[in-house]
């Protein structure tokens, strides 16, 4: 039996698939990378903006053509999905389920077996992050720290889908990261809605684990990787934890701060509790410890009621802050979130424009930033060969393109290379090995 996993989101969405991908392995069934030949598909799917939805939509309509030749097809939907989705869903798949429902899976499939699965001691709602997952990547691993999210910023969807933060116990998760690393891991991805408001209350003392003591722990565990960490609220990212940042010698400089809008009314309206100054400030002192660090965020443009001068104080801000790396999206509503009250009165087109703009922005001042690095040297995290060269990240997650320095090179997927950029443009370097 075969099963098939169509990934449709972020790193978490990765990360569930690659728990739920566990269940399966357990009943004997092997993975395909052919829809067509699957006996079983799982998709975790993501709701955050309606066009994601939509591509599930358009998946349901696939399978009526696959069940003609295979009639026995199972179909199971899981991840980020909204309740009233889950209602339309229950039509097209043949299961709906929590993704924290996924030790189910034998039970609905009819199939009877007792799941090994632990890899910790996990016994509560966080249960689900406890299966040691069938992990995609041979050398960089996606480890969720915790999962929810209380914030309810006006315009998402994750607190309704992902309900509350609940955090894993962080002996679980060192547990979890030491085994990867015995098993020649080189990066680390600590997930997460919220990462900053991890707190680990099962030692039972009164100091609880929080983010910063959590790297401090990963960043203990003796070996030769990269510990990288997603996703940040700027109200809760602390001087301990750019403290932490700076002393943890495994955490790689990049950071992904969202600011979302750089207009203090926009944010205001977003339920997001900073203000661009006590952004800037965050940034400043960021800068302050840790130089070199690499910057992005995430931004919408367009969100109801922005005025053209609000939008401008965004570009203001891309212009102030230069960011690295930057994640604009087109503001979407999402039915039952607070924003979706107020009339999506910016057009499309508008929206696109300002997309436009911003994107604009952001190719100057990174290609401004990169012009700077000729002739410096870098390390790469080798993921993928291409024709005569190899794609890879650096420390500071600027994609590399790394040249062979010969043709007995002995350059291999996972490995870290150290090597010199030669030319630049705005999202991709070109470097040699060295
Ligand atoms: N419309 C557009 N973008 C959204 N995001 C979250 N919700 C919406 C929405 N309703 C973006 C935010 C967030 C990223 C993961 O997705 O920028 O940081
Ligand atoms: Fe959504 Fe805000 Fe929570 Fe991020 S912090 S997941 S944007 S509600």
């Amino acid at each position: 039996m075969k099963y098939y996993l169509g990934i449709y989101g972020c790193q978490m969405n990765i990360s569930d698939a690659e728990r739920a991908a566990a269940v399966l392995e357990q009943l004997n069934y092997k993975r395909t990378l052919n829809i067509n030949e699957a006996d079983l598909i799982l998709v975790t799917m993501c709701s955050i903006r309606q066009s994601a939805v939509d591509r599930i939509h358009g998946l349901v309509d696939k399978f009526d053509v696959i069940k003609k030749s295979k009639p026995k097809l199972k179909t199971i939907l899981t991840g980020c999905v909204l309740k009233r989705d889950k209602k339309i869903f229950v039509e097209g798949f043949d299961y709906v389920l929590d993704i924290k429902d996924i030790k189910r899976i034998p039970e609905l499939l009819g199939v009877k077996k007792t799941l090994r699965l632990r890899s910790g001691q996990g016994k509560n709602q966080t249960d689900y992050l406890d299966i040691t997952p069938k992990y995609e990547n041979k050398f960089s691993a996606n480890v969720p720290i915790m999962t929810g999210c209380n914030n309810f910023c006006s315009y998402c969807v994750v607190p309704y889908v992902r309900e509350r933060e609940i955090s894993r116990p962080a002996k679980d998760i060192i547990l979890e990261i030491k085994k990867l690393v015995k098993g020649g891991y080189k990066e680390i991805w600590l997930l997460g809605q919220n990462v900053n408001s991890y707190k680990d209350t099962s030692t039972g003392s009164e100091q609880a684990n929080t983010f910063p003591k959590l790297l401090k722990m990963v960043n203990n565990i003796p070996g030769n990787f990269w510990i990288r960490f997603t996703s940040s609220h700027p109200k809760d990212f602390s001087e301990e934890l750019i403290e932490a940042m700076a002393i943890c010698e495994k955490v790689k400089p990049y950071l992904n701060l969202p600011i979302q809008s750089g207009d203090d009314k926009v944010i205001k309206a977003m339920n997001r509790h900073y203000t661009v100054e006590s952004y800037k400030n965050k940034i400043k002192k960021l800068r302050k410890k840790i130089p070199d660090i690499a910057l992005s965020t995430d931004i919408i443009v367009g969100f109801p009621g922005e005025t053209k001068t609000q939008f401008n104080n965004t570009v203001k801000l891309f212009r102030d802050i230069k960011y690295d790396l930057g994640y604009i999206s087109k503001y979407s509503p999402r039915a039952g979130t607070t924003a979706a009250k107020l009339k999506d009165n910016i057009s499309t087109e508008e929206k696109k424009r300002r997309e436009k703009v911003l994107t604009d922005v952001l190719k100057q001042t990174a290609l401004e930033k990169n012009k700077k690095l000729i002739d410096t040297e870098t390390t790469v995290l080798i993921n993928e060969p291409k024709n005569d060269f190899w794609l890879g990240k650096d420390q500071h997650y600027r994609t590399i393109k790394v040249y062979p320095k010969s043709p007995s090179s002995k350059i291999k997927i996972g490995q870290f290379i150290k090597s010199k950029i030669i030319a630049v443009t705005p999202f991709t370097l070109s470097a040699e090995e060295m």
